[in-house]
């Protein structure tokens, strides 16, 4: 896919790759989740692919909703102030909730949404990441389903932007700046 001026795209994680492992967690969702309400909920807007993807790799009657949280900060930094923009449409009581997200940098935002969903009444509460910067860690964050661990790299594709930009590349990419 052709990059805006001044950036060059990188293969990180390939799509073939992504889809492999999509395959291998929605299996192990559907083991670990036999005979148990579940909803998954994904965190808008960078999980939407992923979401769309894992929730045909797993076998079970499960239902899906959305919340969407702004993270104060600039667009590759995240400042840790989390504000709610959009909340689960339904009540989680008495429910397994699987939280769908894009990527864990600091653990800010996921900590926040974990304290947030566990307050609600469901009978359990696990996390699924697609990816994993551990290196960036400022808070911990319980990862159950992890789909790739990367390095302290900023990356866009299959979901991610930078400035709203990449998020339809098929694959996960670093964007290189260069000088042209
Ligand atoms: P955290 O609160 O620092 O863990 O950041 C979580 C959010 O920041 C993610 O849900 C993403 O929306 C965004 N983010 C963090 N790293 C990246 C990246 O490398 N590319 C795109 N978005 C990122």
């Amino acid at each position: 896919m052709q990059s805006a001026q001044g950036e060059k795209l990188e293969v990180l994680v390939s799509a073939k790759d992504i889809a492999s492992r999509v395959q291998n967690l929605g299996k192990r969702i559907t083991l670990d989740y036999q005979n148990k309400p579940l909803i998954m909920i994904g965190i808008l807007k960078g999980s939407f692919i992923f979401l769309a993807d894992l929730i045909r790799a797993v076998d079970l009657p499960i239902s899906v909703d959305f919340m969407s949280v702004s993270s104060y900060g600039t667009s590759t930094k995240s400042s840790g102030v989390v504000r709610i923009i959009k909340d689960l449409d339904h009540s989680i009581e008495g429910h397994h909730i699987l939280v769908v997200e894009d990527i864990v940098d600091t653990g800010l935002t996921l900590n926040y949404i974990y304290g947030h969903v566990k307050s609600r009444g469901a009978l359990s509460v696990k996390i699924c990441s697609l990816l994993d910067k551990p290196e960036r860690r400022q808070v911990a964050v319980p990862l159950h389903y992890k789909g790739f661990e990367i390095p302290d790299e900023f990356v866009v594709g299959y979901g991610l932007d930078v400035d709203e930009r990449y998020r339809n590349l098929p694959d996960v990419c670093k964007v290189v700046r260069t000088n042209g």
